[in-house]
């Protein structure tokens, strides 16, 4: 999405009145479901991502000319989170993202702003919001410091973000976050952007159970690491699952697609990461005119995504409206 300013003025009084332009920074960014891979991402294998456009951060950065010594502002009001760099944890992301800028481009001073932060995206449900704000915050803070930086640098600098707070992500939710494009995506490799062959549309439903993505990625760790030969298998197979889906997209090929994905949801429940809310979902959305449905992200809670016809998604709203679910949301892929 593109950064636009909203015009700002500040009269400052020199010699005499003097209106200076001070753009304010406004960046929107997406959201994101992970359609294949999640997990076995983390190992090596490949994942599949798409961007989830109409759910949006919107991060606005005001240059704070009034402040004597450099002073940052940080309001994210959907979590209550507000205060200057004094007030807030040591860990929180605009101490570490003021930490990389410095770093990364030998910065010795940046200039004092205010960070507004707010966004659709739940919260802890899968669909990116962590790392959307990684990313805005990276974008608004390199516009403010004149820096055009390239999208791989930006995504780069979200990552590091990311892995601050995450431990030990795949990359995957700060690259599709970065290029807003679907992808296939191998830890530590460039993504590999998919075109469909067909326009895919997907439900997704909010099962409204809050997961953390660090808690079940560590979860997986600790199981993997307790015995490796079944992850590790479970790992492999999904792997392929991804590498045929990638077929499947290209060709669009909507009937194999689903059943990849209700695949690949059977060996999430395998590993573990599943719920019985998920399953339900899943097993209404498939016998009610789904082509396919898995969990998404990290599992444990979250959204499960439903592969659909277009026609098919009132009647399935419906049905699923009934049965409780209310919270839904819809996205597509095709050819740009
Ligand atoms: C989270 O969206 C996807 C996971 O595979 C974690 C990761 O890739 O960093 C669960």
């Amino acid at each position: 999405m593109g950064n636009r300013g909203i015009d700002y003025f500040l009269l400052v009084y020199v010699h005499q009145p003097v209106l200076i332009h001070m753009p304010a920074i406004l960046v929107h960014t997406i959201g994101k479901s992970i359609l294949f891979g999640e997990h076995a991402v983390v190992y090596g294998q490949p994942a599949i991502a798409i961007p989830i456009t109409n759910l949006r951060t919107r991060v606005t950065l005001t240059p704070d000319l009034k402040a004597q010594t450099p002073t940052y502002h940080y309001d994210a009001p959907d979590i209550g989170m507000q205060g200057t760099l004094d007030d807030l944890p040591h860990d929180h992301i605009l101490v570490e993202a003021l930490r990389v800028f410095r770093e990364s481009f030998s910065i010795k001073s940046i200039p004092s702003f205010k960070l507004h932060v707010s966004s659709s995206i739940p919260v802890a449900a899968g669909l990116g919001s962590s790392a959307s704000i990684s990313v805005g915050i990276v974008r608004a803070i390199a516009q403010h410091l004149g820096l055009k930086l390239p999208v791989e640098r930006i995504n780069t600098l979200a990552y590091q973000l990311e892995k601050l707070h995450h431990g030990n992500p795949s990359g995957i939710d700060n690259t599709v976050i970065s290029y807003e494009k679907p992808l296939y995506y191998i830890r530590d490799q460039a993504p590999q952007f998919l075109e469909p062959g067909e326009p895919f549309h997907f439900l997704l439903i909010n099962s409204a159970i809050h997961s953390l993505t660090s808690r079940v990625v560590d979860e997986v760790r600790r199981a993997w690491e307790a015995t490796p030969i079944p992850f590790n298998a479970l790992f492999h197979d999904i792997g392929a699952l991804t590498a045929q889906a990638r077929q499947a997209i290209t060709k669009g090929n909507q009937v194999m697609l689903g059943q990849l994905m209700t695949e690949n949801h059977h060996l999430l429940q395998k590993m573990g990461v599943s719920l019985p809310s998920l399953d339900d979902i899943v097993t209404l959305c498939n016998d009610n005119g789904a082509l396919g449905a898995k969990l998404c992200g990290a599992g444990k809670g979250g959204n499960v995504i439903a592969l659909v016809k277009a026609d098919t998604i009132p009647s399935l709203l419906q049905t699923l409206q009934s049965a409780g679910w209310t919270e839904t949301y819809q996205t597509s892929i095709s050819k740009k």
